[in-house]
């Protein structure tokens, strides 16, 4: 399908519910070679006729692999950019053009250094202008797009916010480029980047909705289950300036681009009957039955046939039956999810159990992308799966370094010091020693530079202290944490990071020499350039070297949800009851991440929503749940 196409009508049933054009793709980098070669069709075109292009662009993960698909046409098949004008949606209020963060650097980086863009053609709102001035700057920076004709595609990402440029929640439809005050979420959502919230700036300047809404064609690309729900609402909701995303919806010449796991949400794909025919299969019908109990907030067993027909879910009783049977059907189904026992019951009967009895003990590994993840995500299962007698290790796929802020490594840094001079012997003076190049070096650096190896080296060495320290409330030993240090983390940055073979290797010695009966992994949903997509891609590289032996085929993975969207009832195979002591432990366990902002570690919410979401589907009221998904 030609993306660039005009969209026209929206005619198809399936289609009913979104009100801008969206195309889903299998991932982004099919969704990027098709944008980038109907973009290279429009540059061909009009390098034919002699005339320029004008692209608007977009900063953060999600167009780098579009950009990198632009290098590539440009060094593999000679794809000239010397007719394409550039304008930029924004950049960061105070960020020089050379700060590691700067929109200026990164465009730099991303795209403009590898291919043949004339200079002057390129055009970024300027970050370093003088407060008195921003006024002036952004009016000049519209009359320059007016004068080279208007922007003829301008691609665009998505912040959880859902906005489009910087144009946080309220911005209206008709706003220019202007100074803005950047939302809460987005600020802490570029704290990794920052190496904290608090050195994420506060103001950006951005072109406003207005501004993008007036480009001839509008290409807005989302990638990975965190973008779900934002899509979701942008595409599907009411036009709000809550969402400025949603003011495509207006536009007429305007595609969402979005990878399967960010299409989710959508009514077509979560909800697949409300827009035609669907094959109900068992999955199917449990996914139909527990959406309709979570929407008229009614047990399974209490559904009647009218809630049934009168919600576009009749079709199921046509070929099932009464809703008296269907439900209990959906109701064993969501109850058998249910166990206290992750690693299976040794001795029972496991028929209806989401793992087997046998072996036990089980050698259980648990992946964690970064030190926190796994404890977040499931440290009330890997304190039962301890108990329960199974051999437990906590692999700690990435050092976590780089989130470490630098007054953390400062403390440590200072203490070590002063034990030194106050034990005085020669052991400790090199100690000492250290401690003191590292204060150095963090003072040399400043607050963006960055780390040096034995900075890095220290941020990490507290992280393992602290992962140490959780799993241990966990019921784990220190000697069953293994830290992987996956070498994409330590010679990459956060949204650049670059998986290679290496990293698969990593993971396959480990996985050879465990050879696990059960993995708890995640990433699988996250967005392509987030470092728990590479930790996955990793785990998959290594089981597929392995794919012939028969201890894989014997090792059961098990996906839990990180940062993304949550997991839908529907979509849990074994959930994990929690009473409010274990809970407790389990905050117990998180708080052990002192380096860490704990604003990013609260996780007990969402295990208190999948509790609330199963008591009312009518099964027993637990005080939280944690869920994990089996992979196909
Ligand atoms: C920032 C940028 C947006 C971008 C958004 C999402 O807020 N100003 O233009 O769309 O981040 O970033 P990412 O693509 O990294 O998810």
């Amino acid at each position: 399908m030609n993306i660039l196409d005009s969209p026209g009508k929206q005619q198809t049933q399936k289609e009913l519910y979104e009100k801008t054009r969206t195309v889903i793709v299998k991932d982004s980098s099919a969704g990027c070679s098709q944008l980038a070669a109907e973009v290279a069709d429009l540059i061909r075109q009009r390098q034919g006729e002699n005339k320029n292009v004008v692209l608007g662009l977009a900063t953060g993960s999600t167009p780098v692999p579009f950009y990198k698909e632009l290098i590539r046409l440009h060094q593999q098949e000679g794809l000239s950019f010397k007719n394409v004008i550039t304008f930029n949606l924004d950049e960061y209020h105070g960020l020089a053009p050379d700060h590691r963060e700067s929109y200026n650097r990164f465009m730099r980086e991303q795209l403009f250094d590898h291919i043949d863009i004339p200079q002057e053609n390129i055009n970024i709102p300027d970050g370093t202008v003088s407060l008195d001035a921003v006024y002036e700057s952004c009016l000049d920076y519209e009359k320059r797009i007016e004068e080279a004709g208007g922007i003829d595609l301008q691609i665009l990402g998505i912040g959880r916010t859902g906005h489009i440029g910087f144009n946080e929640p309220g911005s209206s439809r008709d706003s220019r480029t202007r100074m803005i005050t950047l939302d809460r979420i987005t600020r802490r959502d570029a704290a990794a980047d920052f190496l904290g919230e608090a050195h994420v700036p506060r103001h950006a300047i951005t072109m406003g909705v207005g501004t993008i809404l007036g480009a001839k064609r509008l290409v807005l690309m989302a990638w990975g289950g965190n973008k779900a729900e934002i899509v979701q609402q942008a595409v599907e909701g009411k036009v709000t300036d809550r969402i400025s995303a949603s003011f495509l919806q207006e536009h007429d010449n305007a595609t969402f681009l979005v990878d399967e796991a960010a299409s989710s949400q959508l009514t077509r794909i979560h909800l697949p009957w409300l827009v035609g025919s669907v094959e109900w299969d068992r999955k199917m019908i449990k996914r139909a039955v527990t959406w309709l109990s979570h929407r008229f907030e009614k047990p399974i067993l209490r559904l009647v046939d009218e809630d049934y027909n009168e919600s576009g879910a009749g079709e199921i009783l046509t070929a099932s039956g009464r809703a008296y049977n269907v439900n209990i059907g959906v109701f064993d189904l969501v109850k058998h999810t249910i166990t206290g026992w992750p690693g299976g019951k040794p001795g029972t009967d496991d028929t209806h159990r989401p793992e087997r009895a046998d072996p036990h003990p089980k050698r259980v590994l648990i992946f964690s992308p970064e030190p926190s993840d796994a404890v977040m995500s499931l440290g009330g299962t890997i304190h039962r799966l301890v108990e329960q007698g199974h051999e437990v290790k906590l692999a700690v796929q990435t050092s976590g370094s780089l989130r470490v802020p630098d007054q953390a490594a400062q403390k440590f840094a200072a203490v070590l010091q002063e034990m030194a001079q106050v034990i005085g012997d020669d052991a400790s003076s090199a100690g000492g020693e250290y401690a003191s190049q590292v204060l150095t070096q963090l003072e040399e650096k400043g607050l963006f530079g960055d780390d040096s190896e034995d900075v890095k080296r220290l941020k990490a060495l507290i992280l393992r202290g602290e992962v140490r320290d959780a799993a241990q409330v966990c019921g784990l030993e220190s000697d069953a944490v293994i830290f992987q240090d996956l070498p994409f983390y330590e010679n990459g940055r956060y949204r650049q990071f670059q998986m290679t073979e290496e990293d698969v290797d990593c993971t396959a010695a480990l996985l050879e020499e465990y050879q696990p009966h059960q993995i708890y992994a995640t990433g699988h949903l996250a967005d392509p350039s987030a470092l728990q997509t590479l930790c996955y891609r990793s785990i998959e590289g290594a089981l597929e070297r392995f794919k012939d032996e028969s201890w894989v085929d014997d090792c059961r993975v098990w996906l839990y949800r990180g940062k993304e969207s949550e997991m839908n009832s529907y979509e849990i195979d074994m959930a994990v009851p929690m009473s409010p002591e274990q809970l407790e432990l389990k905050s117990e366990a998180i708080r052990k991440f002192q380096s860490i902002s704990q604003e990013e570690l609260d996780s007990s919410g969402r295990n208190q929503t999948t509790a609330k979401r199963y008591d009312q589907l009518g099964m027993a009221e637990y005080e939280a749940i944690e869920s994990f998904q089996r992979r196909g």
